[in-house]
């Protein structure tokens, strides 16, 4: 399967990925700059991405502990998620997302 990001610059990066993939460790590999610090303790927000708002229903719903965290993350915005806390699963093969 196949997840894109936009960058800052909004230049478009595809990675690969396999269902059980987070998203998190994709978009790492992939070079885009989440630093990722707490490694997905849900104590940090460095994770944030925007979900592609057509991609934003097709994922699970996020935790309270989540929301809270994206309350505090700069330039969060209705679909921003936590990239650590998303697990790719088959029905995601094409997900969109922008780092913030
Ligand atoms: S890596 Fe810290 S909240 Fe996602």
């Amino acid at each position: 399967m196949q997840v894109h990001f936009l960058d800052r610059t909004g230049q478009r990066i595809t990675a690969e990925a396999q269902p059980g993939d987070r998203l998190l460790d994709i978009a790492q590999a992939a070079g885009l700059p989440l630093e990722g610090t707490c490694e997905g303790q849900m104590a940090c927000s460095t994770c944030h991405l925007i979900i592609a708002p057509q991609w934003f229903d097709c994922l699970p719903p996020a935790s309270a502990e989540e929301e809270d965290l994206l309350d505090l993350a700069p330039a969060a915005c209705s679909t921003s998620r936590l990239s650590c806390q998303i697990v790719l699963q088959e029905g995601l093969d094409g997900l969109l997302a922008k780092v913030p």
